[in-house]
């Protein structure tokens, strides 16, 4: 049976890695149509041209910044030169920086993870909903974390601005009742990107040890799921996913191996 995701148009945005990355190769492998974007625009091309060569049947890309408003809007009008409906938008961009106590925190830090995690989303959903209520079936998957359900230390912002998604997401599927549109959210725990090298602003080996002696997700592994719920028939809604390495039985519960 084909894909269900055939032809079907996908937007995805901080898609120049990390998850938003695979998710373009992965629904280009299921012949869906990509319009991508993020801030460092050669890469998103190169990410392009591989979910082009993976299957998609049109994947390009558009510089987009979801902390400004202005950039949002330009993206979408770029979107409309391609079609006039999206089917799956996917609310990836974002990410955390610094692992600062309160006590210690950040003003640029936390406002950052808020402008991209927060009200990236809004900005993204607003602009794009007019071409999506009109479509029956069509998806609104925004991506979320453990971090917004339980809380640790010295993430308390992040974990607001996860925890603010959620809720937005919740918020959201209420307000689109009855117009078909599914809203939901993928919330991985620890994966393997470059979302700790970001977060330790390019400190390698602080962010290297995060994952030492575990096995934790893969982009891919997350992209699988984004394309499993993209996928299901248009009656079903996944409101939440909640996907979490073996290794990882809670936020502060993880199993690491010690070398021999
Ligand atoms: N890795 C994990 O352990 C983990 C777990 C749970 C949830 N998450 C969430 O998953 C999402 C993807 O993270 P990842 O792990 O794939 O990390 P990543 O490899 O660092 O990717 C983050 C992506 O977001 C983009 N981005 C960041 N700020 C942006 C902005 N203002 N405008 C547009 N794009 C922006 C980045 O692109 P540019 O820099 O090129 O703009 C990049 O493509 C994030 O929302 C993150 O919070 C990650």
């Amino acid at each position: 049976m084909p894909s269900r995701l055939v032809n079907k148009w996908i937007v995805i945005t901080g898609a120049s890695s990390g998850f938003g990355a695979a998710a373009a190769r992965a629904f280009g492998a299921e012949g869906s149509k990509l319009l991508i974007g993020a801030r460092r625009v050669e890469r998103l091309e190169k990410v392009a041209s591989e979910a082009r060569n993976a299957g998609a049947p049109v994947s390009q890309s558009h510089a987009l910044d979801v902390s400004k408003t202005a950039s949002v809007e330009a993206f979408v009008r770029w979107v409309r030169t391609h079609t006039d409906k999206i089917d799956v938008l996917i609310n990836n961009a974002g990410g955390a920086l610094g692992l600062d106590p309160v006590a210690l925190g950040k003003d640029e830090d936390w406002e950052n993870m808020f402008q991209s995690n927060v009200l990236g989303v809004l900005r993204m959903t607003r602009a794009c909903l007019p071409l999506m209520v009109d479509n029956p079936g069509s998806y609104v998957i925004n991506v979320g974390s453990v971090a917004g359900r339980v809380a640790y230390e010295g993430g308390a912002a992040y974990c607001a601005a996860k925890a603010g998604e959620l809720q937005i997401t919740r918020a959201l599927r209420l307000e689109l009742c009855g117009t078909g549109v599914r809203v939901g959210t993928v919330d991985p725990g620890m994966a393997e990107t470059e979302f700790s090298l970001v977060r330790f602003k390019g400190d390698e080996k602080r962010a290297s040890k995060v994952y030492e002696g575990v096995e934790p997700l893969t982009a891919e592994d997350v992209a699988d799921a984004l394309v499993w719920v993209a996928s299901r028939p248009p009656h079903v809604c996944i409101d939440e996913m909640l996907l979490k390495c073996t290794d990882q039985a809670a936020i502060h519960k993880l199993h690491r191996r010690t070398k021999a």
